[in-house]
């Protein structure tokens, strides 16, 4: 039998709140640092040590358990579920001290996401969704911003850590930038979608991202009423992520969809 969403979901808060202190209180003053895709592609101790915390707290409490973890990679199981785990959103930011990163922690069953949690422990917030229950932050259920005017927007976005998919990004944001109230960039993809969520900011889109990126964030952004989708009615993905309220949804995957075409 399937195990409940909320269940999973009191696992995973448990695990990425754990691991959000472990990064807080243990980080050394000095990281050592290792490469990834690309020079700027940052791994620390610390997001192994985080990592190892949460994977073996799954394997403790569910050893039948799939698991896709950004560090350590797949690893099979035969539940039916899976854990896709981010053990640090963020890692540049963490690496020079600045506060926004986040531990992400999302529970699949049969490949569709049905909770995740994302701890953001600097500011001791953790965000927290039920596929069909809605979205909360400590506890305090969540709604995306009701604007609707694109120009009135405040967008989030990110960019990759490889050249020339930066180059790309940043022709797209000439087309963006222009048509919005203003962009930001904070850094941590899971706090982007939690901050649609919490209509912090009204719209968040990024190309290129992984699955630790997005699933318990989306699932935040989605169940506090926001449309997270990718281009053309396909899913969210590497292709693009847009997280918008519905009014905004439109509008800002056309601009998106146009500039994607031109900067290629
Ligand atoms: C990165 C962050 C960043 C986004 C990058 C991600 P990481 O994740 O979410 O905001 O722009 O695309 O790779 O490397 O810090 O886990
Ligand atoms: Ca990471």
């Amino acid at each position: 039998m399937a195990p409940a969403p909320s269940d999973l979901l009191a696992l995973a808060v448990r695990l990425a709140e754990a691991a959000g202190d472990l990064l807080v209180d243990q980080r050394p003053d000095r990281l050592q640092i290792g490469t990834k895709t690309t020079p700027t592609d940052v791994v620390t101790e610390m997001d192994r040590a985080a990592e190892r915390l949460v994977l073996d707290g799954i394997r403790a409490e569910r050893p039948g358990d799939a698991v896709l973890a950004e560090e350590s990679g797949g690893e099979a199981g035969g539940s039916g579920v899976r854990w896709v785990v981010d053990p640090i959103d963020g890692t540049v930011n963490y690496l020079y001290g600045i506060p926004d990163f986040a531990v992400s922690i999302a529970a699949e069953v049969d490949g569709q996401v049905v909770a995740g949690a994302v701890r953001d422990p600097s500011k001791r917030l953790t965000y927290t969704a039920v596929a069909g229950a809605g979205a909360a932050c400590n506890g305090t259920p969540l709604r995306c911003s009701a604007v609707t005017d694109l120009a009135q927007a405040l967008v989030a976005t990110g960019f990759g850590y490889a050249a020339a998919r930066r180059a790309k990004q940043s022709r797209v944001l000439t087309s963006v930038l222009p048509a919005v109230r203003d962009i930001r960039r904070i850094g941590a993809a899971a706090l982007d979608l939690c901050a649609v969520a919490a209509g912090r900011v009204d719209a968040f889109y990024e190309r290129g991202l992984s699955p630790w990126d997005l699933a318990a964030g989306g699932l935040v952004a989605r169940e506090a009423g926001a449309r997270v989708e990718g281009l053309h009615g396909r899913g969210a993905g590497a292709d693009l992520v847009l997280a918008a309220p519905p009014a905004l949804f439109a509008p800002l995957h056309d601009l998106l969809a146009a500039a994607a075409a031109d900067s290629d």
